[in-house]
């Protein structure tokens, strides 16, 4: 790694804000154990008020005889260490963050708040189920959320990330299968697929087979239809795909691998381009995982653990993980409060979109009157229960029910933000994802020119004919206070600038980007080399990321 931030082309290079306004940067920070002076303290103990213990005496051999090597210091110097380190990160919370594919977007205060309530932060899974009836109320009220915006019939909220989903819905596929005689033996997935999808299928036992995108990125319905067969367990599509294109052929996809007996799996973590709009349910899709963490605001990428439902048609129901949360319906009456739910479809909204978790108002002679905000407890009232009598489950996939917390988080968004709200986020994600497009299409080119949905992928044809690379112009974007896109993905696109925005942006914040992105094409037209060597303003330069990734130094070691 160079140090960087005092060369004299940082100098005369100098952060380019643009208005943008950046973290503070502190340019040089020691290890504790580096800061660490003998005899400091943090605390300080009061006199003791009990019998002293004699440590040789109840420990004997076990007694340890040399102190252990801890760095010494005072408070305030452990809170200013960790307070300027925690300035040179990056975060939602300080800025844009339009790393493709990872829907890098705000998660609101409340959803914390919510998930911190101490009845729900410090529930345990070993309660008796009598005594969390509160929680089971809440995933199954999570559950019919998810399944009224994905159109399917059965879910489970057990996968703790997106590509544990996709393993999980791909064990779902080769259980129903293997119940039909023949798991088969390949599953076909196209070259915009997220990269977790072969991995998934290869790692359930399936052979992987590419297939190519046709000219607009989507799938070439003639190539599919030839490499169908009946070995084909499953196409894994990822919808919007990679290139934030949206698979209009869908109906005909799915007609052509049931024809053949086989499944549909979509890869439903870009579902931030859909809620709310159309269901993957309605399109021909028999199994989907969904990314809470992405779609539904909670923390994602570093920023805290994840969740990746599995939601399904009834006919693999009985495959699902166990347990399956089930209501004890028996001899119980309709809870008066609860509204005419069992018997009745909200209308589709005016311009078509699905009714998500709507109920009508009726008044007693039928009339409608209106809807109810999101979904009602449900009509019958009767306590939950988790069911391990499943006996063709694929078994457990996660300890536990799942990561409980990023349901409380998502629940929150969804509730919070009602059915127009969701639908609402999901036309402001498209519509930031275009703006930028369109904002930029005149100076780094698009390779795809079919419309985007949630992200946009440029290319650095343009840029590499002066010979800077997508990787230096990331680099230069840091310079600019701005997180890097996502770089050189999807694969399918040579040198590749995946942007995707999220529905958190303003127009301000947006037009900032833009500025900082055409500034940079500027600067490669001319001054290719301060692109190429960026970035100047942060503590260190280029870091080796082989080296990084071969020989990672995780822990300090006594200089001897
Ligand atoms: C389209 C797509 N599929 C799968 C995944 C994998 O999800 P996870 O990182 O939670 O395993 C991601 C992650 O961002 C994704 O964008």
């Amino acid at each position: 790694m160079t140090t960087n931030a005092n060369s004299p082309q940082a100098r005369s290079a100098g952060p380019r804000t643009l208005g943008k306004v950046r973290p503070h940067q502190t340019q040089n920070e020691a290890l504790l154990f580096e800061k660490s002076s003998p005899g400091k303290r943090a605390y300080k103990l009061p006199p003791l008020d009990v019998p002293a213990v004699d440590a040789v005496k109840l420990l004997g051999a076990a007694r340890r005889t040399t102190p252990g090597l801890l760095p010494e210091l005072s408070e305030i110097e452990i809170i200013r260490h960790f307070t300027r380190l925690s300035t040179w990160n990056y975060a939602i919370d300080l800025g844009m963050y339009p790393l493709g594919s990872c829907t890098m977007k705000y998660n609101p205060r409340v959803n914390e708040l919510v998930a911190r309530i101490e009845g729900l932060a410090e529930a345990h899974p070993y309660r008796p189920e009598s005594l969390a009836q509160g929680i089971l109320e809440i995933f199954d009220l999570l559950q019919r959320c998810l399944l009224d915006i994905t159109g399917m019939d059965a879910i489970t909220l057990q996968p703790a990330a997106g590509a544990h989903g996709e393993f999980t819905g791909i064990l779902l596929t080769r259980a129903w299968h293997e119940s039909q005689g023949n798991p088969r033996k390949k599953i076909i997935i196209p070259d915009s697929a997220h990269g977790t999808n072969p991995a998934t299928a290869a790692i359930v036992g399936y052979t992987v087979e590419n297939l190519k995108s046709n000219s607009d990125g989507g799938i070439d319905l003639e190539a599919l239809t030839r490499q169908v067969d009946g070995e084909t367990a499953a196409l894994m599509l990822t919808n919007p795909s990679t290139l934030g294109v949206f698979e209009s052929q869908i109906h005909k996809i799915a007609d052509i691998l049931h024809a053949k007996g086989a499944l549909l799996y979509m890869d439903g973590a870009n579902m931030n381009a859909l809620v709310g709009k159309v269901r993957p349910g309605d399109f021909g899709v028999d199994v989907m995982h969904l990314n809470l963490h992405k779609t539904f605001s909670t923390p994602h990428g570093g920023g805290g653990p994840g969740s990746g439902p599995v939601a399904c048609k009834a006919f693999l129901e009985p495959f699902l993980p166990i347990p399956v949360l089930v209501r004890d319906q028996k001899g119980e009456e309709p809870c008066p409060d609860a509204g005419d739910w069992e018997d009745t479809n909200a209308e589709p909204t005016a311009d078509g979109c699905p009714p998500l978790f709507r109920a009508p108002i009726l008044k007693p002679d039928g009339e409608r009157v209106g809807d109810t905000g999101p979904l009602p407890l449900h009509p019958f009232g009767g306590p939950l229960h988790w069911d391990y009598n499943r006996p063709q489950s694929v078994g457990r996939v996660r300890a536990f029910y799942g990561n409980t917390g990023m349901f409380i988080r998502a629940l929150a968004y969804i509730l919070a933000n009602g059915p127009d709200g969701l639908r609402q986020t999901t036309e402001d994600a498209v519509l930031n994802a275009n703006y930028i497009r369109k904002k930029l299409e005149d100076v780094y080119e698009l390779p795809y020119k079919t419309a985007s949905m949630h992200e946009v992928v440029f290319s650095d044809k343009r840029q590499a004919a002066r010979g800077v690379k997508t990787g230096d112009i990331a680099k230069r974007l840091i310079d600019y206070g701005f997180h890097p896109y996502t770089v050189s993905f999807p694969l399918i696109v040579h040198g590749a600038l995946m942007i995707e925005p999220t529905e958190s942006e303003s127009r301000e914040e947006l037009d900032l980007f833009v500025a900082a992105m055409r500034s940079i094409a500027r600067e490669v037209e001319e001054n290719p080399e301060l692109v190429k060597t960026a970035p100047h303003s942060t503590r260190v330069s280029r870091l080796d990321e082989v080296q990084a990734a071969r020989k990672p130094i995780l822990r300090w070691k006594p200089q001897t």
